[in-house]
C-alpha cells in the first residue's frame, strides 16, 4: 500500500498561527512511530523537519520549542551548536556540515498546514 494510504497528511497548524521567525513542534506518525517534528515560519514560507540532528540522533531545541538563533537566521542544534538553513535543512556550520535535516513535506489546504511523510534519504543534488 502506498505511504499516502497508510499515513495521510495531517493538519499541524493553521496559517497565521506561527509568526515569522517562530517555530511549533508537532508529533507525526512515521513508519508507525510517533516522531517529534517542528515547523518553522521563515522568509514568508513554512518548512518542517524531524526534530533530530544530522550529527547525533538527538533532539535539537535548546529550550522547549526554541530552535532558531537569536537573529532568526539559522536553526541551531543545542548539543554541539551546528547551524542549519531553515529553508533547506542543510548544515552550514558544525560537525554535520553538508548534511541535511530530514524534511517533512508540507502542503497548504485552505488555512491549514498539512504534514506528509518525511523522506529519510531524499536526494539533495
Ligand atoms: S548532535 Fe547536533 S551538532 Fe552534534
Amino acid at each position: 500500500m502506498p505511504p499516502s494510504e497508510t499515513s495521510p497528511s495531517v493538519a499541524v497548524a493553521r496559517l497565521g498561527e506561527i509568526e515569522p521567525g517562530e517555530t511549533k513542534k508537532f508529533m507525526l506518525s512515521v513508519e508507525g512511530r510517533e516522531t517529534e517534528c517542528f515547523l518553522v515560519h521563515y522568509a514568508g514560507q513554512y518548512f518542517a523537519y524531524i526534530n533530530r540532528c544530522a550529527h547525533v540522533p538527538m533532539t535539537m531545541d535548546w529550550i522547549d520549542n526554541q530552535f532558531l538563533t537569536e537573529d532568526g537566521r539559522y536553526i541551531l542544534c543545542a548539543t554541539h551548536g551546528a547551524a542549519f538553513e531553515p529553508n533547506t535543512g542543510e548544515c552550514i556550520f558544525g560537525p554535520p556540515c553538508g548534511k541535511f535535516l530530514v524534511r517533512v513535506p508540507l502542503t497548504i489546504d485552505g488555512d491549514r498546514i498539512l504534514a506528509g511523510q518525511p523522506i529519510e534519504n531524499e536526494a539533495r543534488d
